[in-house]
């Protein structure tokens, strides 16, 4: 009897251990155990890498905001049930997609270049290279092809067999969002006050529609008066590309001294009251002096911020992948096997 209890405890640590694991430890930083390895496909498909940059190449060339859009696409599959390309999947008899959620609707892009990139590596490999996989290295390669830094992928997450359009909608924080809120959300992904700030840092490139930042402009708290943080001259030209009525997809860069560059100008921006969303202007101005002192860092030193995302991204690919035989590895990254 007692030897029976010892053997179900020992079992009940055995499942405990494996389903950290299975999770990670998202705020923990670089060294821990997530389940993921940079040499996952080394054998089974050493060319991934090389395929997925040439497809990246030609696709960035063609539309040089296609960087921005597939290192979202990575934050925004990440945010909701993980990484684990649950973003990638189209309505159908079982899923309803969180394509159509508020954040994501008529603004998530590159959809296509995944597409392209799956094809190209099922020919290779078939049935190898997971559609999560793919958009965690499509963001980091995304990034080194706009002038950023680069940094190891850990891989082998697989691919869900579900969506979650509600999660969808409330994971992933609105563009209007306090500071507060922005700090509670990235905390509910284990990520902290570094990573926020860090991969904020990702509005060095790519666009945003007037929707997401008209309230700044005519009425920021309900009064029908501008967000007074905004700089004088910035709030004007905004003002022309973004009407108080009509123009919802007018679009104007998020970094508008160097939109495709992936640099530090975005946070010499915010302390210039310069920011396009009031979540990014917020990190400076919120109250919380942390993040506030972490964008004057950024801002005076690109090297700490390219050293600062590159950990921060590892840490946000590294939310409760699917691994070992959990999940699948989708043929098609619009549908479930
Ligand atoms: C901190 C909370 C965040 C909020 C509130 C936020 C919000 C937004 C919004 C509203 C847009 C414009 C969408 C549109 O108008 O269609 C946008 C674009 C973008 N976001 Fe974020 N975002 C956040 C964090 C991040 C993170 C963590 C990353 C990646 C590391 C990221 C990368 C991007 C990029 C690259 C674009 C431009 C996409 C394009 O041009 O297609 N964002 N974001
Ligand atoms: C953000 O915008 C939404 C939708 O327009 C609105 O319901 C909400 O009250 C706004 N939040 C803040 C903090 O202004």
């Amino acid at each position: 009897m007692g030897f029976l209890k010892l053997t179900i405890s020992s079992l009940i640590a055995l499942v405990l251990i494996s389903c950290s694991i299975a999770e990670g430890f998202p705020g923990s930083g670089f060294g821990y155990y997530s389940g993921l390895t940079p040499e996952f496909y080394q054998y089974s498909c050493p060319q991934a890498n090389e395929i997925i940059m040439s497809v990246l190449e030609n696709a960035i060339a063609e539309d040089s905001r296609m960087a921005a859009s597939l290192l979202r696409l990575h934050f925004h599959d990440c945010f909701v049930l993980g990484c684990d390309a649950s973003v990638l999947l189209d309505d159908s008899s079982t899923i309803v997609s969180e394509k159509n959620s508020g954040p994501n609707k008529n603004s998530l892009r590159g959809f296509e270049v995944i597409d392209e990139i799956k094809a190209k590596l099922e020919q290779v490999c078939p049935h190898t290279v997971s559609c999560a996989d793919i958009l965690a290295l499509a963001a980091r390669d995304s990034t080194v092809l706009s002038g950023g830094p680069h940094w190891e992928v850990p891989l082998g997450r697989r691919d869900s067999r579900v969506a979650s359009l509600s999660k969808s909608n409330t994971n992933i924080p609105a563009p209007n969002s306090t500071i507060q809120a922005l700090i509670t959300q990235f905390k509910r992904q284990g990520l902290g006050l570094e990573d926020l700030v860090a991969l904020s840092g990702g509005h060095t490139i790519g666009v945003a529609r007037c929707v997401t930042f008209r309230q700044r402009l005519y009425n920021q708290n309900g009064n029908n008066q501008p967000d007074v943080t905004l700089e004088r001259n910035y709030y004007n030209d905004l003002k022309t590309v973004c009407p108080q009525n009509g123009g919802d997809n007018n679009i104007s860069p998020l970094d508008l001294s160097t939109p495709v560059r992936f640099d530090n100008r975005y946070f010499k921006l915010l302390l210039w009251g310069k920011g396009l969303l009031n979540s990014d202007e917020v990190l400076v101005t919120g109250d919380v002096k942390q993040t506030a002192d972490l964008v004057r860092r950024y801002a005076e030193d690109g090297s700490l911020f390219f050293f600062q995302f590159a950990k921060s991204m590892v840490r946000m690919g590294n939310i409760s992948p699917l691994v070992g035989a959990n999940g699948e590895v989708r043929k098609d990254c619009r549908k479930i096997n």
